[in-house]
C-alpha cells in the first residue's frame, strides 16, 4: 500500500549509512580545564575571563593527520569534529567573522584546514560540528536575526574552504525551541554548496530518533540505545546515528573516571547496526591538542575486533532476524547472513574460567532462507544447527570461546541457499 512504502535512500544518504562507524571529537577551549565541554556555563565563568583561555590556546599537539589515522585504527570511516561548539570559539579562521578563532590564538593557524586535509589524505571522511546556540556573541540574545547571519556566513565560510564535506551536525537549537531558527536558509546554502554533505541537528537528549526539519538527514539518539527508525509512508528515506561518549563527558574531562569498557563499547556499536544506524563514539582532545592515552588505546582495541568482524559490521543490514537477548541476525551484502552472540561463555576449566554467559543453542526467528552450513566468523569453527523453517525455527550450537579468548560479541556467519 501507498501510505506503507519505505522511501528509497538518496544515494548519498545511503553512503553515509555504509560509513556505519565514526569519531567524534569534542575540542575547545574547555578542553584546557579539563572538566567537560559545558564548564563555561555550569560552572559560571564570566565570559570575558573565559575568553582568556584563548591566550594560551596553543593546540601544538594537534594533528588532523594523526586524528584520522587514529581513526583508521579503530575501524572507522569518519570523524565528527567540532569546528565551533556552546562556547562560541571556532577552530577554523572566521574569515573577520570573529576573532574568536584559532587564528587569533596562539595556534595561530586554521585547525579545521588541517583536519580537513588530515582526513582527506588518510580516506576518512570529514564531517563538521557546529554550535547553534552561542554563550559568546552577544547578538544570540540580543539580536537573534542578526546572530542567525553570523551563523549562516560561519557555515559558509566551512561549506567554501575545505573541500567537500561529508556533513554538518548542528547542535542547540532546543536550547530556544520556540524561535525562528529560518532552517530553510541554513539548509538550502549548504544544498547549494554541498549538495552531497549530510544535514544533521541535533534532537537532543530527550527526543531520541525524532524527525525535524524536512531536509534533515539523519535523526539523532543522543547516549542512548536507537530504536529501529519507522519509514513508512515518510515522504523521503531519513538515516540514524547514535553518539555516545567514551567517559562521562563530551569534553575532556581529567577527574572523569566513569569510562566505558571496550566490550561496552562494542556491544553499544552492535546494537547500532542492529537497526541499521551509525555509531558516533566520541573522544575529548586535551588542551593541547593531544589524544589521551586511555581513550587512545580503547580505539586501538575496538579496531582489533573491527578487523575480525568487518563484514558484519560494514557490509551487513537488518533483515528482521531476531534472538534472545541482545542477540540479532544482519543479511550480509555478500548473500551470507550473520548472527551477533552476546554473554557467550568461555570454555575452560572451572579453577581459572569464569563463567560470563552460556553455552549451547542460540536461537533465532526470522531466518528465511535455507541455511547450509554456520561457522565463527573469527576461527572458521563449523558448528551444528537445526531448522525448521514451517516453524519459523533455526538454531546453532555456539560453542565457548577458546581459552584466553573473548570478543564480547561474537559474531557467525551463515552460508544460504540462494
Ligand atoms: C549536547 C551537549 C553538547 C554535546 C552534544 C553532543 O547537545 O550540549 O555539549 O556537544 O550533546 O551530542
Amino acid at each position: 500500500m501507498e501510505r506503507d512504502r519505505i522511501p528509497e535512500p538518496a544515494p548519498y544518504v545511503r553512503a553515509f549509512e555504509r560509513l556505519g562507524f565514526g569519531m567524534f571529537i569534542h575540542w575547545g577551549l574547555y578542553a584546557q580545564l579539563a572538566s567537560g565541554e559545558w564548564v563555561m556555563k555550569l560552572r559560571n565563568i564570566p565570559k570575558a575571563e573565559y575568553a582568556r583561555l584563548k591566550d594560551t590556546f596553543a593546540a601544538e599537539d594537534f594533528s588532523g593527520r594523526a586524528i584520522a589515522r587514529l581513526a583508521k585504527r579503530a575501524g572507522m570511516k569518519y570523524v565528527t569534529l567540532t569546528a565551533r561548539h556552546h562556547d562560541g570559539f571556532s577552530l577554523f579562521d572566521t574569515r573577520g567573522l570573529s576573532d574568536h578563532d584559532a587564528v587569533h590564538s596562539p595556534a595561530g593557524r586554521d585547525l579545521i584546514a588541517d583536519f580537513a586535509e588530515g582526513c582527506r589524505a588518510e580516506g576518512i571522511v570529514p564531517f563538521f560540528y557546529h554550535t547553534t546556540l552561542d554563550w559568546h556573541r552577544d547578538s544570540y540574545r540580543t539580536d537573534f536575526p542578526a546572530y542567525l547571519k553570523y551563523l549562516r556566513d560561519s557555515v559558509e565560510v566551512l561549506c567554501t574552504h575545505y573541500g567537500k564535506v561529508g556533513g554538518f551536525w548542528f547542535d542547540g537549537n532546543w536550547d530556544r525551541p520556540d524561535a525562528d531558527w529560518q532552517e530553510d536558509e541554513l539548509y538550502g546554502m549548504i544544498r547549494r554548496l554541498q549538495p552531497e554533505a549530510i544535514i544533521v541537528n541535533n534532537s537532543g537528549l530527550h527526543k531520541l530518533g525524532e524527525y525535524g526539519h524536512p531536509e534533515i538527514d539523519s535523526v539523532t539518539f543522543e547516549q542512548g540505545r536507537p530504536h529501529p527508525m519507522d519509514r513508512r509512508g515518510k515522504p523521503k528515506y531519513v538515516a540514524a546515528e547514535m553518539c555516545q561518549t567514551m567517559g562521562a563527558y563530551w569534553g575532556y574531562g581529567s577527574a572523569d573516571f566513569a569510562y566505558k569498557s571496550t566490550k561496552a563499547l562494542i556491544e553499544h556499536l552492535c546494537a547500532c547496526r542492529k537497526v541499521g544506524a551509525n555509531y558516533l563514539l566520541n573522544i575529548g582532545l586535551m588542551g593541547t591538542g593531544a589524544v589521551d592515552k586511555l581513550q587512545e588505546a580503547t580505539l586501538e582495541k575496538i579496531g582489533g575486533w573491527i578487523r575480525v568482524f568487518e563484514p558484519a559490521i560494514y557490509r551487513a543490514s537488518p533483515c528482521g532476524i531476531a534472538g534472545g537477548g541482545s542477540d540479532f541476525g544482519l543479511a550480509g551484502e555478500d548473500g551470507k547472513l550473520y548472527f551477533f552472540v552476546h554473554r557467550l561463555a568461555v570454555s575452560g576449566d572451572w579453577n581459572v574460567t569464569v563463567p560470563s554467559g552460556g553455552v549451547g543453542p542460540r536461537t533465532f526467528a526470522g531466518v528465511r532462507k535455507r541455511v547450509r552450513s554456520v561457522r565463527w566468523l573469527d576461527n572458521g569453527e563449523e558448528l551444528a544447527f537445526v531448522q525448521d523453517a514451517g516453524k519459523d525455527l533455526f538454531a546453532f550450537q555456539a560453542t565457548g570461546y577458546p581459552y584466553g579468548v573473548d570478543y564480547g560479541v561474537r559474531v557467525a556467519e551463515a552460508i544460504v541457499e540462494e
